[in-house]
């Protein structure tokens, strides 16, 4: 089988760019991405490139040179099966919130329902490939899923989990630190692995191109961002500890990582980790654990969700005790909502955290973000259903001017690393502020010494 079209379904942060990338690299290969969502492929034929859904630097660059060349988004996903030689699945497997293992385990469904629309629409052979994040053995479920309901055709399911990050996906892309590729070791297996390998090859060196089997692909991914968030975990305790001793975390933070057994990087203490995959993956693997019985190695894994959560709480009261212990009715301006910068994802940022615990205590939130809006940042809150979308609504204003956000407000808080931030007129923003003005910089970006001169108090992580 010779792969001249592939398809894509799920056309979200992973599906969108991914996708992008490969037509743009390989324009012998014909690229369908496809969703349910109409909105969103509306979104992704947009002519206007800043009304993409996913907002990654240089991502409307790429789209821009291949859509209608090679690259085409549509909702039509039977079609695009029926055409395709090898169809990638990059579905949301987001926790599960039913049932059993509620809370931890990620929710397969989306993933069923595409083997079973792969099963149904296939008249030839395919090469399936995971590339949503899975727990291992999920190729099991696939593949029988996919001989049970299909046509009687061959299906051979690849696993190939998908590595960027948000914010840095195309560059990402373009350079990965590997490609891990995992199948059956039978023959059609292999010829399976050999046509996605051709794929990448087109780009990426040979070397950086890892070949495993299938179950070790699925968990590889898992262990992956557990090891990065569990760093992440690790600097943040300590910055507990620096708060109490005089230490500074970014001096403890530089002397530990110049060990190169340990290295520098993922070694950023922050207000908590956020994003989609961090706890989602991590309450996977520990909801893994536990149903092989596993119970230490469960807990183990799960203390780094707790820590992180533990983080969260802990810039909160820091915010409170530092204003009199009180904040009821106080003005608590929050600069950034997504979860890092340069992206427009809020999904599990700590800000909505930060702000769930300052509103709960009586306080005026306003916010703003450079890249998210005033509906999201709603609908963020509503998610967590602590309280009634009404009581939301008001504790919660969004300013799209970051100055008139501080307007008599008693603290200005950074929860996201924006650039923007750091070049702000601070002086400005000192005489807007209510007296003792305040910064709780939850990423240690500002200069806090020039602050200092300006007149703030200011309160970093891990620094006294
Ligand atoms: P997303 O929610 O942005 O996109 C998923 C898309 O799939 C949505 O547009 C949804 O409408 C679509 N979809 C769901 N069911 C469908 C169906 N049956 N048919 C057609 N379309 C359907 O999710 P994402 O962030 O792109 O993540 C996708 C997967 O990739 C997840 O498993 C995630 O863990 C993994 N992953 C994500 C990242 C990341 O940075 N976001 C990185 C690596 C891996
Ligand atoms: C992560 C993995 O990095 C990526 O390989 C995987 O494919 C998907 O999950 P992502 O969540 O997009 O990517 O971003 P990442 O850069 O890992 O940041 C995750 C969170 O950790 C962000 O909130 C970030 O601000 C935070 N972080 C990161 C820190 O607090 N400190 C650090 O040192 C690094």
């Amino acid at each position: 089988m010779k792969v001249k079209t592939i398809c894509c379904i799920g056309a979200g942060y992973v599906g969108g760019p991914t996708m992008a990338v490969i037509a743009l690299k390989c324009p012998h290969l014909k690229v369908n991405v496809v969703d349910i969502s109409k909105e969103r492929i509306d979104a992704w034929n947009s002519k206007d490139l800043n009304s993409l859904p996913v907002y990654e630097p240089g991502l409307a660059d790429v789209v821009k040179k291949a859509r209608n060349r090679n690259l085409f988004f549509s909702t039509d996903i039977d079609n695009a099966i029926d055409e395709s030689e090898m169809i990638f699945i990059a579905v949301n497997t987001p926790t599960k919130n039913y049932g059993e293992g509620k809370g931890k385990a990620a929710d397969l469904k989306y993933v069923e329902l595409c083997a079973r629309s792969i099963a149904r629409v296939s008249k030839s052979d395919k090469i399936v490939v995971e590339k949503s994040t899975l727990p291992v053995r999920t190729a099991e479920a696939v593949q029988t899923v996919l001989d049970s309901t299909g046509n009687g055709v061959n299906f051979e399911v690849l696993s190939n989990p998908e590595f960027l990050a948000e914010g840095t996906a195309i560059e990402d892309l373009f350079k990965s630190d590997r490609v891990l590729i995992g199948g059956q070791q039978s023959k059609n297996g292999k010829r399976a692995i050999s046509e996605l390998v051709n794929i990448y090859a087109n780009w990426i060196p040979r070397e950086k191109i890892y070949t495993t089997n299938v179950w070790s692909s699925e968990l590889s991914k898992l262990v992956a961002n557990a090891f990065l968030a569990q760093r992440i975990s690790s600097i943040n305790s300590i910055s507990a500890i620096c708060e109490a001793t005089e230490a500074d975390v970014e001096e403890v933070a530089t002397a530990v990582g110049m060990d190169s057994r340990i290295g520098s990087k993922f070694l950023k203490s922050s207000v908590g980790f956020g994003g989609s995959c961090f706890q989602k993956d991590i309450l996977n693997l520990v909801y893994i654990a536990q149903s092989l019985g596993l119970n230490q190695v469960s807990e183990y894994w799960h203390q780094v969700i707790k820590i992180n959560d533990y983080q969260r709480q802990r810039f909160a009261k820091k915010i409170m005790n530092s204003l009199f212990g009180t904040i009821s009715e106080k003005k608590i301006t929050l600069f950034g909502w997504a979860f890092k910068k340069n992206t427009n994802d809020t999904r599990e940022s700590s800000a909505i955290y930060v702000a769930d615990m300052l509103i709960e205590n009586g306080a005026n939130i306003c916010a703003y973000d450079p890249k998210v809006n005033e509906q999201q940042m709603l609908s963020d809150l509503d998610n967590l259903n602590n309280r009634t979308s009404d009581i939301n609504k008001t504790a919660l204003n969004f300013c799209p001017d970051p100055y008139e956000a501080c307007k008599n407000s008693h603290a200005v808080v950074i929860i996201t690393e924006w650039d923007e931030f750091i070049n702000y007129d601070w002086s400005k923003i000192y005489n807007l502020l209510s007296k003792p003005a305040k910064i709780f910089d939850g990423r240690n970006i500002l200069d806090k010494e020039k602050l200092k001169v300006i007149g703030f108090e200011i309160y970093s992580i891990g620094k006294s």
